[in-house]
């Protein structure tokens, strides 16, 4: 076991790319890391630095205490596992398995017993005399793995390694590899682009963007707190509803402003130090779709927001129910290319949006109570909920 710590780590390829800037980043010792962002943002190339596959052009990457810039893959004692989990077909399990060990001489007694320890792990203790071919999608997985933990390495390297799973496999697969790592108490890092398996597997989430590290912490907290609207946006699903508003001085503690709706603070949202700088100023307002609720079973106190039902999406024991807002769309430049490095279509809407002065928001609520497609109603809000954010910069406002 080791610690993995990327230190002001840059890497430009030959074609002027720069896919990683100035990462800085710490992997404890039996740490489980996931790193999650959309495509292109440098996740493979940060992991293939630590793999020693891909050179550093800049800043020291240390695992347990040795500087490794400059040693070679096989002297780093860690085992990757990738998307392709490319096994020797012609090999049976128990040697494809093996395969790793009989590369370094070792004596056959031992290598039959961490075989077999790898395979009980895996459950793939029946299947050690077969080949791959006679395997399903997920037992391949697993002698990938075995692969991995076979060597009892200092640290696993894993990217993307259920991409090619269906969805059933996928989220067996991943209960099972967090088990495994929990188990072996090796430090973990695991890439991914799919944000559930991020919040579901990791210790703590590194959340990257066009090469920059943009927050690192456990997956609640980046739920709850994120730090910029990239982050918020890309973190839970449904998505956080986002709409352009103000904070203005009013009785007593001020008011948020959603087009011509008011929402009463209260004054542990206001003493938000730098929330005061932006009094009056145009600000992005975010929601998230569990905290839009429904007066009946709220705080009669709670402050109050009226949107039309567009649409109700039963899911039980949820529903997704559609709201249209009167107020303005987020439409700064940076919130919109935020937007669509989540997801494009998300983009797309919101430049829709932009001309409409209507806000499509989204409130998640328990499927007990029937909503009307059609009719305007309240929901209330915790102010405290609410996050507010810098349109230009998209940090939040905390
Ligand atoms: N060998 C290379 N030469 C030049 N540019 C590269 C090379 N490999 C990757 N890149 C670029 O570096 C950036 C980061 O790529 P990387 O593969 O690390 O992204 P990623 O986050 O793993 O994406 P994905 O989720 O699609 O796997 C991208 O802009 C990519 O085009
Ligand atoms: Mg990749």
């Amino acid at each position: 076991m080791a610690s993995i710590i990327y230190k002001n780590i840059t890497k430009r390829y030959a074609d002027g790319t720069k896919a990683v800037d100035n990462l800085n980043l710490e992997i404890r010792e039996g740490e489980f890391m996931i790193v999650v962002g959309p495509s292109g943002c440098g996740k493979t190339t940060a992991l293939r630095m630590a793999a020693g596959l891909e050179d550093i052009t800049d800043g020291q990457l240390t695992i347990g205490d040795r500087v490794v810039n400059d040693l070679e893959p096989r002297d780093r004692d860690i085992a990757m596992v990738f998307q392709n989990y490319a096994l020797y077909p012609h090999m049976t399990i128990f040697e494809n398995i093996a395969f790793p060990l009989q590369n370094r001489n070792m004596p056959a007694a031992e290598v039959k017993q961490r075989v077999q320890a790898a395979a009980r792990t895996l459950g793939l203790e029946e299947h050690l005399d077969r080949r791959p071919k006679h395997l399903s999608g997920g037992q391949r997985q697993r002698v990938a793995m075995g692969r991995a933990i076979v060597r009892r390495p200092k640290a696993f390297l894993m990217d993307e390694p259920l991409s090619n799973l269906d969805a059933k496999l996928r989220v067996q697969m991943r209960a099972e590899i967090t088990r495994m790592q929990r188990d072996l108490g090796v430090t973990t890092l695991y890439v991914t682009h799919d944000q559930v398996e991020a919040m579901t597997m990791g210790d703590r989430i590194a959340v990257m963007r066009k090469g920059v590290l943009q927050q690192v912490g456990a997956p609640v907290e980046l739920y709850e707190k994120p730090a910029n609207l990239f982050v918020a946006s890309f973190i839970g699903s449904p998505a956080m509803n986002l709409v352009q508003g103000r904070v203005t001085n009013g009785n007593p503690f001020g008011v948020c402003e959603i087009g011509r709706q008011q929402i009463a603070l209260t004054s542990d949202v206001l003493r938000n130090g730098r929330l005061s700088n932006y009094h009056d100023r145009d600000l992005v307002i975010g929601i998230r779709p569990e905290h839009l609720e429904d007066p009946q079973g709220a705080d009669p106190m709670a402050p109050r927001l009226t949107a039309k039902i567009r649409l109700v999406e039963m899911l039980p024991p949820e529903q997704l129910v559609h709201l249209e807002l009167d107020a303005e769309p987020v439409a700064s430049i940076s919130a919109l290319e935020l937007a669509a490095d989540v997801d494009k279509t998300r983009a797309e809407n919101l430049r829709l949006e932009a001309q409409s002065h209507r806000v499509s928001i989204v409130a998640r609520l328990p499927s007990g109570r029937r909503y009307t497609e059609g009719e305007t109603a309240e929901w209330a809000i915790n102010p405290a909920n609410l996050h507010f954010f810098d349109g230009e910069t998209g940090e939040v406002l905390r």
